[in-house]
């Protein structure tokens, strides 16, 4: 097995410091010891620190939702790499569809981003993804090809294993649509191509790529079994143990 399967959770803005904590408690419990699949909870920056004294000792990984690309400043509100490397996380996810058109994420910005991250020793989670009127004039593999090359424009063959990365699509985000797994998969399999075409065959099988948008227990067997979708990426469903644990136990039996 070349790439072990990945199940992080993205806890949005939810959950205060103890819920986060008592919710990564219980994760901690049901699967903090399972070794086939790597699990990272990302909750917000206010709950970093309690999650990562209730995951110390488990195998369950922190990491954050965003960052600024510098190290320190004058950018308020802003919080930065070496900040969240102190707390002991290991991923953030980057160029999230939320970050990009809520709050005018470029992809030039996600592209520095996801520099910093890796200059850092933060594992970036770079989201692409497609919105629904892209998808409906066929202008899906155009529109992650540029968003995936632009994001990493300047990432070396050597850093590019530590990058994951997440196709999420819009419309499915949250919407109880889930991309089938044809659909997903197509996706998954270009963006490979693209990643052997950046870095050669060895590097781009590294990679782990996974699929986000309404992803559950549900329909998470047949997603996770397709050859190039590598893990997921969950919002709702990583919200509560029970549902998030049963992802985790799929991914495990998907390997
Ligand atoms: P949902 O699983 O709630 O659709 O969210 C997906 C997502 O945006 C993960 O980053």
């Amino acid at each position: 097995m070349i790439r072990k399967k990945l199940i992080a959770g993205n806890w949005k803005m939810n959950k205060t410091s103890a819920d986060a904590a008592s919710l990564a408690h219980e994760l901690v419990v049901s699967v903090g010891a399972q070794p086939d699949v790597e699990v990272v909870i990302c909750p917000p920056f206010t709950a970093l620190e309690s999650v990562a004294g209730a995951i110390d000792g488990s195998l369950i990984k922190l990491g954050a939702q965003n960052m600024h690309f510098e190290a320190s400043g004058a950018f308020t509100g802003e919080v930065s790499a070496p900040m969240l490397r102190a707390l002991f996380a290991t991923h953030v996810i980057l160029g999230h569809s939320e970050r990009r058109t809520l709050f005018a994420e470029t992809d030039e910005l996600v592209n520095k981003k996801v520099l910093a991250a890796l200059k850092n020793q933060l594992r970036p989670i770079l989201c692409v993804g497609e919105s629904l009127a892209e998808r409906e004039s066929a202008s899906t593999l155009r529109v992650i090809q540029s968003q995936a090359e632009r994001a990493l424009e300047g990432v070396g063959k050597d850093q590019a294993p530590s990058v994951v990365v997440a196709y999420e699509p819009v419309w499915a985000i949250g919407t109880g649509k889930v991309a089938t797994a044809e659909q997903a998969q197509e996706v998954h399999g270009f963006i490979r191509g693209l990643l052997t075409k950046l870095y050669g065959e060895a590097a781009a099988q590294r990679v782990r790529i996974l699929y986000g948008g309404s992803m559950k227990p549900a329909n998470a067997a047949e997603l996770l079994s397709q050859k190039d979708i590598d893990g997921g990426l969950i919002g709702g469903a990583s919200l509560e143990a029970r549902s998030f644990v049963e992802l985790i136990k799929a991914a495990a039996a998907a390997t």
